[in-house]
């Protein structure tokens, strides 16, 4: 998050839909000791240590405001449909979502999880490992996975880079969905950008040859940013005859992150790069 939408510290994505807006303990949070985590079964507060690790981190992490409803969803689903980015063995991606056959795409930074949603019901055909750190919106997205009958989303909670680089293997990917990343737009914080050459040559390793890469964004200076490392990532060319942005795709629907934009006079930029053949 930023400055020009809220602060990083401040996310947008954490703001609750009226429906859901009480924000009451949960109840196991109501006993529980002060080192005891608030969902004992439900996605752990820092998965992988990466506190631990020297590197700039792309995201804040965010655990508060979880709602009631959300709570709920958390300790219910999560055991079923939540996976902790903890780094420490690949992924089988067949057997996460019972299907050896169908196409995963990943999503990173789902905030609340509606689009994302959206995305599944309309093509059931397609998987999605949905990442993100933000627990309300894990809530959210399970919750929403279940009341309308989704079974092709899988929650993952912790640093994409990594499930990218630790946890998925060569190729496993059909897509990968970048919409409305933090756009940091402060100079001095630039480099917690997610989209930069090094990220793009891990991702590259990780999708499948012909693979789409999707990037979306609001914030004009990070849009040509993007499309500059993009267009000379070797691993990557553009969908696009004429090198620059492309149309929003109809299968993206508008974001929570995208409208807030939308709201202030943001201009919206999508990227379609193509994973080159090997
Ligand atoms: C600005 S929000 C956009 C959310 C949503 N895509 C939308 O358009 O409404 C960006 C989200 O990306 C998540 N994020 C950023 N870097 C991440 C990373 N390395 N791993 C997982 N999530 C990340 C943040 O936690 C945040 O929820």
């Amino acid at each position: 998050m930023s400055e020009n939408h809220a602060s990083p510290s401040a996310p947008a994505s954490a703001a609750a839909p009226a429906a859901e807006a009480a924000t009451v303990p949960a109840p196991a949070q109501q006993t529980r000791g002060r080192r005891e985590p608030m969902f004992p079964d439900g996605p752990a507060p820092d998965p992988a240590g990466s506190h631990h690790e020297r590197r700039i981190r792309s995201f804040q992490p965010r655990r508060s405001r979880v709602t009631t409803g959300q709570g709920e969803a958390l300790r219910r689903l999560w055991p079923k449909w939540g996976l902790d980015i903890d780094g420490l063995s690949k992924l089988d991606l067949g057997e996460l979502f019972g299907d050896p056959e169908l196409p995963v795409v990943l999503e990173i930074g789902f905030g609340m999880g509606e689009a994302t949603a959206e995305m599944a019901a309309a093509d059931p055909g397609t998987g999605i490992l949905a990442c993100d750190v933000h627990t309300p919106g894990q809530g959210n997205l399970l919750g929403l996975a279940e009341r309308n009958g989704l079974n092709n989303v899988r929650v993952a909670n912790g640093d994409a880079i990594i499930l990218l680089r630790e946890m998925l293997t060569p190729d496993s990917l059909a897509g990968l969905r970048v919409y409305f990343p933090d756009p940091w737009p402060k100079k001095r914080h630039h480099k917690r950008r997610l989209i930069q050459p090094e990220f793009l040559e891990l991702a590259a390793t990780r999708l499948a040859p012909g693979a789409l890469l999707h990037c979306a964004t609001d914030w004009e200076p990070y849009a040509e940013q993007m499309l500059e490392v993009l267009s000379a990532a070797p691993d990557f060319e553009n969908t696009q005859a004429d090198g620059g942005f492309a149309p929003r795709p109809e299968f993206r629907p508008l974001t929570r992150f995208e409208g807030q934009g939308l709201d202030k006079g943001h201009v919206v930029h999508d990227l379609l790069f193509r994973r080159r053949a090997h």
